[in-house]
């Protein structure tokens, strides 16, 4: 365990910085806010923080449009308040990594507006110009991909909002400018980052053209409709058919590789991990990222044991075939996908099924990543009033809804609630005051708070009770900061067709830790076969079992139980 680096055993947490803690009353996340929380993460028992951007922006996608790579958002706080952040994270043994958006800037950074100015100043190349739209591409988020500047009178290509215009990265110039700011962070200490979108980075060069037969407003009224299993099929292949000639071109692996020879650079092992799941931008395992997210397990819809077995076995395979063997990275949830509470829940078992799944997360092989207040169960949170929306895809779909498709205005709110990233972008919950302690009383919050911060879904109320969810996920983490098998051990599937539950061995030279999670109302008496162990040792269980030895001919496991346990 040794030789592992320091974000293969880390535990990450994902701070969205708008909605985590509000330290000046103005009902938006800030600096302050999260420098006072930083106790609360270290009792958690968090290892490294990954802020979502914190980047000055005009805020059309809250953050991830930046208009200045090197400053700190004004209504988050100063560049002093992020270096006083940065150092009191550090002072409790926590990294910080930042979210660097690389295939695109806000169309009001001052690069894009030198370049739309005219078709001959320094930077016009800066970004991807055309006389006339090339091609059917669409944006992601907001219709056609192609926007015209009247000021050059050329069309700008954007993935996804319009006020998002991609960086041409076959320029030089471009490179040397974000690897300047990425210098700027990694000097003042900043740990690694994590790469937004970088699947996006390079098109089709020969710009080929979708073959989808509609736009994408009208592909994604068509999912919401499609109720056959051909037309849903079909609906999947229409998203991918729609997207593909717009990610994945050539040039990701070279890109990769010249800005881990950046991070080589400095002391102490930065990092880099990549929003996408593809384990070959792991390049050799040595020489591109150092993580990639399994999306594959969190965008799966309903995680039962058949298919975590499946997926641990195809990653976990992949992985191990990369030249100097990658390292795997799980998460459930984040910024731009449901709440895991809500996703994995099936309306019934929603607690005992959040329980299950932090246990999973948290005992897989590989680096965990938690979502800011999934450890108190925060829920989606549907927003049916148009007006509280903040996600300008969903504000942009809602429209096109009403106006393209003449469709209800109910009903439209409706749709646009439920396909919004707003709704897992609450508020963080301190407590069971108004506004749910994030911000003043009367202070409006820039998303409004869930209202089940009344019935203990919040920090405070959960600190104090010790069978909370809180106390659930603290009680889980030390247990697995404590095994060197659960941080670094092998994984080895056991019962391998049970349906109801999920059983496994994670295992080093120094210890073997059997898990076991029953994702069923069932009761089940279990026998393992393990050569050389008789007993088990309770390290963790969710039923709250004393800490006896278990004789592995027979473990009796309760419904939704979690167990974790140490052979003999
Ligand atoms: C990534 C971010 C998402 C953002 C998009 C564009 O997918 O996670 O929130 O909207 O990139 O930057």
């Amino acid at each position: 365990m040794s030789q592992l680096k320091w974000w293969q055993t880390a535990l990450f947490y994902q701070i969205y910085p708008r909605s985590f803690a509000d330290g000046n009353g103005d009902g938006i996340g800030d600096f302050a806010g999260m420098t006072e929380k930083l106790d609360y993460l270290q009792a958690l028992g968090v290892d490294a923080l990954w802020l979502s951007p914190h980047f000055p922006s005009p805020n059309w996608d809250w953050g991830y449009d930046v208009s200045d790579y090197c400053g700190v958002a004004p209504e988050y706080g100063s560049l002093d308040d992020f270096k006083t952040f940065l150092r009191e994270a550090h002072a409790r043994q926590m990294r910080v990594i930042l979210d660097l958006v690389l295939n695109h800037t806000s169309d009001e950074h001052p690069w894009f507006i030198e370049s739309k100015s005219s078709r001959d100043n320094p930077k016009a190349d800066w970004y991807v110009w055309a006389d006339t739209p090339p091609n059917n591409w669409q944006s992601c988020f907001d219709g056609d991909a192609w926007t015209y500047a009247p000021e050059r009178g050329q069309y700008y290509y954007h993935y996804f909002m319009k006020q998002q215009p991609d960086l041409n990265w076959h320029n030089p110039q471009v490179k040397q400018a974000m690897w300047d700011a990425v210098r700027f962070w990694l000097d003042m200490g900043v740990d690694g980052f994590r790469l937004d979108a970088i699947g996006t980075i390079y098109e089709d060069p020969n710009g080929t053209p979708h073959s989808v037969p509609m736009t994408m407003g009208e592909l994604r009224r068509f999912s919401e409709i499609a109720k056959t299993a051909d037309e849903k099929k079909q609906v999947e292949k229409y998203w991918y058919d729609m997207f593909c000639n717009q990610w994945g071109g050539p040039g990701l692996h070279e890109l990769m590789k010249e800005l881990r020879t950046i991070l080589d650079e400095y002391d102490g092992d930065r990092m880099l991990v990549g929003e996408d799941e593809n384990i070959d931008y792991m390049g050799n395992g040595g020489d591109e990222l150092h993580l990639v997210f399994n999306f594959a397990l969190m965008r799966s819809g309903k995680i039962n044991p058949a298919l975590i077995r499946r997926n641990q076995k195809e990653r976990l395979a992949q992985l191990d075939a990369l030249e100097m063997r990658g390292w795997g990275c799980n998460t459930l949830g984040n910024h731009d996908s449901s709440r895991m509470y809500t996703n994995f829940g099936d309306g019934i078992h929603d607690a005992e099924l959040a329980r299950i799944n932090a246990a999973l997360t948290l005992t897989l092989r590989g680096t965990p990543f938690l979502y800011n207040g999934e450890e108190i169960g925060m829920t989606d949170l549907i927003i049916t009033d148009s007006t509280r929306l903040r996600d300008t895809m969903a504000t942009w779909y809602y429209d096109f809804m009403v106006r393209e498709l003449k469709v209800d205005v109910t009903e439209a709110a409706q749709r646009a609630g439920e396909m919004t990233r707003d709704k897992n972008r609450t508020p963080m919950q301190w407590a069971d005051s108004p506004n749910g302690g994030f911000c003043p009383p009367g202070v409006q919050p820039w998303l409004p708070i869930h209202p089940n911060f009344v019935d203990g879904v919040n920090v405070k109320t959960q600190q104090d009770n010790p069978d909370s969810l809180l106390n659930y996920y603290k009680r889980l983490i030390r247990v697995r900061r404590q095994s060197p098998a659960l941080l670094a051990g092998e994984y080895q599937p056991l019962h391998e067709t049970a349906q109801d539950y999920f059983a496994f061995l994670r295992r080093d030279e120094k210890q073997a830790v059997l898990v076991v999670l029953n994702y069923s109302p069932a009761h089940h008496d279990l026998a393992f076969d393990l050569a050389g162990f008789q007993q088990a040792h309770v390290l963790f269980s969710s039923a709250g079992r004393s800490k006896t030895d278990l004789a592995l001919k027979n473990i009796h496991i309760g419904p939704f139980e979690a167990l974790i346990a140490e052979l003999k």
